[in-house]
């Protein structure tokens, strides 16, 4: 959800489209670069509450599956494929993404905040068994008190 509402949302800041596939009608292709955002995509609190917003995450999110997949390059050969792989979620083949990281990215999603954030423990798109081990390290420098906290680095929260 958290992806896909800020994905959707972020077209001004955004480097790259949104896009997501839907198992509807034959498969529906979405992409929302044309999707504007009628106020300050930076001002968190237009969408959320005060403490839903910022570092670090309740321990137990998980992991977000953003492509269900049976093989590990995420090219199943046909829609029937995809269809088996989303009756055995968990798939260790699947791609995912950490969960701070999916917060962030789905608005940060440039090349070079891409390294940032695997440089520090996040992953983006990587398979589910490749991903075990991480630990995402962001909250030392953009939780409560560091360096670049999320809840003062927007600046129109401090408006
Ligand atoms: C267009 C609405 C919208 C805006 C604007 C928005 N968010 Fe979100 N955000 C959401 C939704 C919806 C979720 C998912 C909530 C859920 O899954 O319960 C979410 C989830 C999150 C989460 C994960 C929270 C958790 O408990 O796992 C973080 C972190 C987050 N947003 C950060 C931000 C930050 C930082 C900003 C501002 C720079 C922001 N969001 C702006 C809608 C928005
Ligand atoms: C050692 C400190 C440090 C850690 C750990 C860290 N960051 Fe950062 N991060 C920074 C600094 C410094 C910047 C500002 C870079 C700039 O302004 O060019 C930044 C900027 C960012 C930005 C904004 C990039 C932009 O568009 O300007 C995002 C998003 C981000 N970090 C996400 C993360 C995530 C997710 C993690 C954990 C996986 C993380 N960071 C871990 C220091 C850190
Ligand atoms: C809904 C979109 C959105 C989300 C989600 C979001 N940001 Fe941002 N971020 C922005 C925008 C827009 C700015 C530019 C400053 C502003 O307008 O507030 C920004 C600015 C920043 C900056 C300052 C960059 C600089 O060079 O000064 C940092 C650091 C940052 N974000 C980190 C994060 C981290 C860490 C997360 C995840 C917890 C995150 N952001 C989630 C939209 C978002």
């Amino acid at each position: 959800m958290k992806e896909m509402i800020h994905g959707i949302h972020a077209s001004s800041i955004r480097t790259t489209d949104y896009e997501h596939v839907r198992d509807r009608s034959g498969g529906l292709y979405y992409n929302w670069s044309e999707v504007t955002f009628p106020n300050d995509i930076g001002n968190c609190l237009v969408c959320h509450d005060e403490n839903t917003y910022d570092l670090p995450l309740a321990e137990n999110v998980l992991m977000t599956t953003n492509r269900t997949t049976g093989v590990a390059n995420g090219q199943d050969a046909t829609t029937a494929a995809v269809r088996d792989a989303r009756k055995t979620v968990p798939n260790a083949t699947d791609w995912v993404i950490t969960p701070a990281t999916g917060a962030c990215y789905s608005c940060h999603d440039s090349a070079d905040n891409v390294a940032h954030m695997e440089a520090l423990g996040g992953a983006i798109d990587k398979n589910r068994s490749d991903v075990l081990g991480y630990v995402e390290n962001c909250v030392a420098c953009h939780g409560p008190g560091s360096i670049l906290p999320v809840g003062e680095v927007h600046t129109a929260l401090n408006e």
